[in-house]
Order: structure tokens, then C-alpha cells, then sequence
């Protein structure tokens, strides 16, 4: 048997520990691991393929990042070519793919990604390749699963920098606005901003009223506390108003959003008369040694992702039913989206506790 694996979309810390308890379950059973660099880029000619041995991965479980690298704009059938005259076009080059791969004698690929490269492996799988997924994303916005790798240290990182901003929101009497990641999810904002005590949470599922999170802030200046953080995410949006896109995408690549943070605190100042400022996080989420919990949880996809090879269970994604992991077609948990329930426990107990949520 000869196993690749890939790493596709953005990071997430605990990539490299699914690679390498995958890898030395692979090799314990006899079998050859390859890795393909660079998402699938690997197959098309785009920084190749590598013979995966146990002294590639000694060591690299606390590590954060890939040691395969990872692309999100690596879509073998919308892959951006540039024409001479500087625009790009898209082609499909799953065939080319599918063909490289079966030169190589690839007889299986696990293919570690989020929603996107997930939805490419189950193509590929409709294209007659034996493909297992393993759900990875920050956050944490794959359906099917409880939770992915990576969101627990992204979630502890946003709620040290909560920490660190009070003392110092507190000490100047000023409103910090935080922008984490969560495109269409507010799961980091929602965890990060309920664990360390976050004044007001904006998340993609409740759209917002800049009046409303003014009223907060103004209701905190009469009780005395003369600072107020508010945790957004990246993706909220206000009532009736559109998603924050910053700067230019690379061709192949979806819009960037992001940018909130500096805009609410503006109007936040505006609106209140205090001192605001404002802090995105971006990519440090995205950093680090992945937690225990982190560290664990891909450690158990990456075993759990050959066992399912050896099973023959193509087209599905390993996922945590806790206490178990499980397998699940990929096409089933793709065709959910996972967003914060809004009568979830932590939605209701933020609410109890006086968070706003800008509604
Ligand atoms: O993995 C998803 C995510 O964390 C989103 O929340 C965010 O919009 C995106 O990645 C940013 O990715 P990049 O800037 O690296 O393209």
C-alpha cells in the first residue's frame, strides 16, 4: 500500500501531529508514505512529492504549521493559469492530477483540509481516487465533527490577548476592539470572548447594531467601569450591511475579509466619545505548539485516517463523536454548515451574564 498525504487551506495548528502519527502508523503496517508538498499542487508539477520516513517526522507533533506547506489556491479543477496578456483564466487538471498520482503507484491519499479542500477530495473520490479527509480548520466550521484541530490553541491565543488588552484598556479608560478569525463561524470569538469575560461578542450568525454595542459600553461607563472590550469576528456583519473585505485576493484565492476592528472602533469612538482602538489578531491564531487538547485530537485523526485506508472507507472523513472518532461521508458532512447554534448554552450564558451581542 502506498498512502500521500496532503495538507490544503490554511494552517492550523496540529497539522504536523495528524502527519506524523499517520505516517508511523502507515510505515508500522508495512506500508509507504509519500507526502505531497504544497496542497495538491504537489501532483501538478508544483513543489513535488516526498518520501515520508520516520526520521522526517521525529520531533515535529509540537509543531505548528505544515511540514508539507500548504496552499489556498490550489484547486486542481479551478486551477489559475495566467494567460500571456496577464489575465487568468481557470482549468481543470484533476485528470492530469489523477494521472500523475497513479505513475507515482499512489494507492490512497489522505487529504487534511477545511471545508474547501475537503469538497476537492470528495471530487476526487467521484473521479474514481481513494481518498480519506481529515477536517482541519481553526474555525472550527466543518459540519460533522465535533470539533477540529487548531481551535482550541487559536481559542486559547485570543483569550491571552483579551487578558493582556484589559489591563491596559482598563488602565486608560478606552474601549479595545479584538478581531479574531471565523469567516462564517464565530466560534473563536464566541469561546475566547465568554472564557476571558468579553464586554460585547460580534459573530457572522447574529448580525449587529453599532448602537447597540455604544449602548453597552455607555451602560458599563455608569457602573464605573470605564473600559469595554468587544471580541468581533472577522465575518460579522451589521444589521442589513455587508461582510468587511480587505485588500486584494491572489488570483484563485476567495475574498480576504477582514478589517472590522478598526472600523467599529472608530465608530465606537464616535458614538460614545471614548478613546477606542482596535487589535487583529490575524494570523497568530493560526501559530504556535498546538494545545494538549489540540495535540491529542490529531493524533488520534491521523491514526484514525489510516485505519480508515485499511478499511477501504473511501469518501469518508474521519470526525470526533465524542468519546469516540468516527468516520463520516465526506458528501454528508459537506452538504451541513456548522454555525454557532443561537440557543446554544454559550450563547444563553454569555447573554445571562450581560456580554451584547449587538442585537
Ligand atoms: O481557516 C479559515 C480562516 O482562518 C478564516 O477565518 C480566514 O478568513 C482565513 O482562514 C484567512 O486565511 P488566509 O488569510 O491565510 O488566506
Amino acid at each position: 500500500m502506498r498512502v500521500a498525504i496532503s495538507t490544503g487551506g490554511g494552517d492550523a495548528p496540529g497539522l504536523n501531529a495528524v502527519i506524523r502519527t499517520a505516517v508511523l502508523s502507515g510505515l508500522n503496517r508495512g506500508w509507504d508514505v509519500l507526502g505531497i508538498r504544497k496542497g495538491f499542487g504537489g501532483l501538478l508539477g508544483d513543489d513535488g512529492v516526498e518520501s515520508l520516513t520516520r526520521d522526517r517526522v521525529r520531533g515535529i507533533g509540537a509543531l505548528g504549521g505544515t511540514i508539507l506547506r500548504t496552499t489556498n489556491r490550489g484547486n486542481p479543477f479551478s486551477w489559475p493559469v495566467q494567460q500571456p496578456d496577464g489575465t487568468w483564466v481557470r482549468v481543470d487538471r484533476s485528470d492530469e492530477l489523477i494521472a500523475h498520482a497513479r505513475q507515482l503507484g499512489i494507492d490512497a491519499m489522505i487529504c487534511i483540509g477545511g471545508d474547501g479542500t475537503l469538497a476537492i477530495a470528495n471530487q476526487l473520490v467521484e473521479k474514481g481516487m481513494n481518498v480519506i479527509g481529515v477536517p482541519k480548520t481553526i474555525d472550527n466550521d466543518v459540519a460533522g465533527t465535533i470539533s477540529t484541530f487548531g481551535f482550541d490553541t487559536a481559542v486559547g491565543t485570543a483569550i491571552e490577548a483579551i487578558d493582556k488588552l484589559k489591563t491596559t484598556a482598563e488602565s486608560h479608560d478606552r474601549v479595545i476592539v479584538m478581531e479574531v478569525m471565523g469567516r462564517d463561524a464565530g466560534f473563536i470569538a464566541l469561546y475566547s470572548g465568554l472564557a476571558a469575560g468579553a464586554d460585547a461578542i460580534l459573530i457572522p450568525e447574529i448580525p449587529f447594531s453599532i448602537e447597540k454595542v455604544a449602548q453597552k459600553v455607555m451602560e458599563r461607563e455608569r457602573m464605573g467601569r470605564h473600559f469595554s472590550i468587544v471580541v468581533v469576528a472577522e465575518g460579522a456583519a451589521p444589521v442589513g450591511g455587508e461582510v468587511s473585505i480587505i485588500g486584494e485576493s491572489m488570483p484563485g484565492q476567495e475574498k480576504r475579509v477582514g478589517g472590522l476592528a478598526g472600523r467599529l472602533a472608530y465608530q465606537l469612538q464616535e458614538t460614545t466619545g471614548k478613546e477606542s482602538r482596535s487589535l487583529v489578531l490575524g494570523h497568530l491564531q493560526r501559530g504556535g505548539t498546538p494545545t494538549g487538547y489540540d495535540r491529542a485530537l490529531a493524533a488520534r485523526f491521523g491514526g484514525a485516517a489510516i485505519r480508515a485506508v485499511a478499511d477501504g472507507k473511501w469518501g469518508h472523513m474521519v470526525a470526533l463523536k465524542s468519546p469516540d472518532i468516527v468516520t463520516v461521508p465526506m458528501s454528508e458532512a459537506l452538504a451541513q454548515t456548522k454555525r454557532v447554534p443561537l440557543d446554544g448554552d454559550m450563547v444563553r450564558t454569555a447573554r445571562e451574564v450581560g456580554i451584547s451581542f449587538g442585537d
